[in-house]
């Protein structure tokens, strides 16, 4: 594991694109594993920079995307399909039928989420996995429990986890009780994965991700086990770390 801990958050930003941006500079055809919520957008605008300034292309890129929401109607401001086309696809030359993020409107969610994982298995290895975490642990939607998925699946939501995306929605009502998401080993399969956090608020839980017991109980914790796992942090999610 290699942790880095940046001063500031375009610092932090800049590093994150930069590891993104040298991956599809030496292999332009990459699978990228990609993740929402307010963590990664920082990341979006300097890669779209990067972009525009024609120092990368998508256009031989592949994404699948950790999970969406159960039952947003399509197009809706808040799903993680929107989310993307607005902070990255629609401002890059990614080919948008190259990019995947689970279908949370499929008449049959089940099938979808076995053709997600087929879909992923056709593309091949996932070269680069960008995560977030949750402040319970959770990374994609994989919610701490007794047990975890492999596979993509559908979930249902912690009170926690809808309070915290609540602040996105007009009241937390709106927010949606299930997800689909990637599974622990859909994740853990990518050649390498990012994991980025910020604010003070996710100082203990970078902490026990990171050096705690590797445990159902937090599921980031699973990520002391990958073999390529590089961690970006502010110095407010860092300082818990530093501390030690
Ligand atoms: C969300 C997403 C996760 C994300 C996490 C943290 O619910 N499903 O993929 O990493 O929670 O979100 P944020 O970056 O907004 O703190």
């Amino acid at each position: 594991m290699i942790i880095h801990v940046f001063n500031s958050q375009q610092e932090l930003n800049q590093a994150g694109a930069g590891i993104i941006t040298a991956l599809i500079q030496t292999k332009p055809d990459a699978v990228l594993g990609l993740a929402t919520g307010g963590t990664p957008v920082g990341i979006y605008e300097e890669l779209v920079k990067n972009y525009n300034a024609a120092r990368v292309s998508f256009r031989h890129a592949k994404s699948f995307n950790l999970d969406e929401y159960v039952g947003l109607p399509d197009g809706h401001s808040e799903s993680y399909r929107t989310y993307m086309n607005h902070h990255l696809f629609d401002h890059v030359d990614i080919q948008m039928e190259e990019t995947h993020v689970p279908n949370g409107n499929a008449d049959d969610v089940d099938e979808e989420c076995e053709e997600y994982d087929a879909m992923m298995a056709d593309a091949g290895q996932v070269d680069l996995q960008i995560l977030g975490i949750g402040h319970n642990g959770h990374i994609g939607f994989n919610e701490p429990g007794r047990e975890l998925t492999a596979g993509t699946h559908r979930v249902e939501l912690k009170a926690e986890t809808r309070e915290a995306n609540a602040r996105y929605f007009p009241s937390i009502d709106e927010v949606p009780t299930h997800a689909i998401t990637m599974g622990i080993a859909s994740i853990m399969k990518a050649k390498q994965i990012i994991l980025i956090v910020r604010g003070a608020d996710k100082a203990e839980i970078v902490e026990r991700a990171l050096f705690g017991p590797i445990t159902t109980d937090c599921p980031a914790s699973l990520l002391q086990a990958h073999p390529n796992l590089v961690v970006l942090l502010d110095n407010e999610a860092g300082s818990g770390l530093i501390e030690q």
